[in-house]
């Protein structure tokens, strides 16, 4: 199976067009289009209008997880609702089966990597934050463990790896994922993950068990100086 893979889209009301652009002939070559979130700027429902009309165009099963600017807004369940209508499939902790390819996808958080993750301890906020990192790979690997044979891809926004992060600030590394994703995703196994968010990330990374992680941010170079990366599973 042949997929085009996006992320950080960030539409804003003066985007109309832009998807067709990013994607320019895409369609012709696959039978899929993922999109690793930040669909939206800011997280509006105006944003989300323009996005949908130029998602109408595409003759194409699209998967998607919402990122993090999409939650800015305070309104991510009414943009999934709106997305959901027009046919898009909106994955949060579930997975969706396509042409027996299993697509299992989540926003993912942030948290940290390997020694340097960040620990339950202290104050609230503190225990807060790491709950919900903890909580979005606990999810994560639910969905997993409940998907059917067949191949697995992994849709995330934030990182499950620090390799596709390289050219990002050292000191932004935490806000821009956690390993606590891809030990979940290990533990059950997958066949790719792709993600967005480290725009200014690199593009290919894997696991410590070897699965590949694709950093599809459309300001990543892709191969063939592509917006969008060719996938084939
Ligand atoms: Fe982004
Ligand atoms: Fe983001």
């Amino acid at each position: 199976m042949k997929l085009a893979a996006i992320a950080d889209l960030h539409y804003r009301i003066s985007s109309a067009g832009l998807l067709h652009e990013l994607l320019a002939g895409a369609e012709r070559e696959v039978e899929a289009l993922m999109i690793g979130g930040d669909l939206t700027d800011t997280g509006l429902e105006a944003e989300m209008e323009v996005l949908i009309e130029d998602l109408r165009r595409i003759e194409l099963p699209i998967v998607t997880v919402l990122g993090n600017h999409d939650h800015e807004g305070g309104q991510h369940e009414l943009l999934t609702e709106m997305l959901t209508r027009s046919g898009v499939m909106v994955l949060e902790d579930n997975a969706v089966e396509i042409s027996g390819v299993n697509f299992v996808g989540t926003k993912g958080f942030c948290g940290g990597f390997g020694e340097h993750l960040i620990q339950p301890f202290g104050e609230q906020a503190i225990k807060r934050f790491t709950e919900e990192s903890a909580a979005e790979a606990n999810r994560l690997e639910n969905a997993l463990a409940r998907t059917s044979e067949g191949p697995r891809l992994v849709i995330l926004h934030y990182s499950p790896v620090i390799d596709t992060l390289t050219g990002e600030s050292v000191e932004l590394y935490p806000f821009l994922g956690t390993s606590r994703l891809a030990e979940a995703i290990d533990r059950q196994g997958a066949d790719m993950i792709i993600h967005g968010h480290a725009h200014n990330g690199s593009a290919a990374g894997a696991t410590a068990d070897c699965v590949p992680v694709y950093n599809v941010c459309r300001f990543v170079p892709q191969e063939g100086r592509r917006a969008w990366r060719l996938l084939e599973l």
